[in-house]
């Protein structure tokens, strides 16, 4: 089995960008400290970033037969896209929502998210810390 943990635009930077909201820790210890969490439960996860909203709709139809679960930092494409909402409601798994940063204390065009209507969970302001508790909750509703 295994977990996608699919991140939206800028967050290849992360670690470099905005470092005072986003912390210096990079999507390269975010992959490894959430395999470290799945991997002694027979998971692996496959963690991917795009800038590109067309990139990751095709991802979220391949977890459809790919994925036991989905870990999503949709990024800025949370407050505007219904395409990747509409992609995750065709897909049957269980999707959590991860936002490095408190998007409720951050500018108000932040505080709507398309894809919450479909997530099982939604975990803001944990930093990178938020993925692992997103991991941990996947693992447990796909009774791994
Ligand atoms: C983010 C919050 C979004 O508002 C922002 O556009 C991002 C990152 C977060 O992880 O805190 O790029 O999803």
């Amino acid at each position: 089995k295994t977990i996608f943990i699919l991140n939206g635009p800028n967050l290849n930077l992360l670690g470099k960008r905005e470092p005072e909201i986003y912390g210096h820790e990079t999507l390269a210890d975010v992959e490894s400290r959430c395999a470290a969490i799945a991997g002694p439960r027979g998971v692996a996860v496959s963690l991917r970033q795009s800038n590109h909203e067309g990139e990751i709709i095709d991802w979220i139809h391949e977890a459809r037969e790919a994925a036991a679960g989905i870990v999503i930092n949709p990024a800025a494409f949370t407050h505007t896209s219904v395409a990747i909402l509409d992609a995750l409601n065709a897909y049957d798994g269980p999707v959590i929502e991860v936002h490095i940063s408190n998007v409720h204390k951050r500018e108000a065009f932040r505080h709507h998210s398309f894809v919450s209507a479909r997530a099982e969970g939604v975990i803001a302001g944990l930093g990178i810390e938020g993925y692992e508790a997103a991991t941990r909750r996947i693992l447990t509703l796909i009774g791994a």
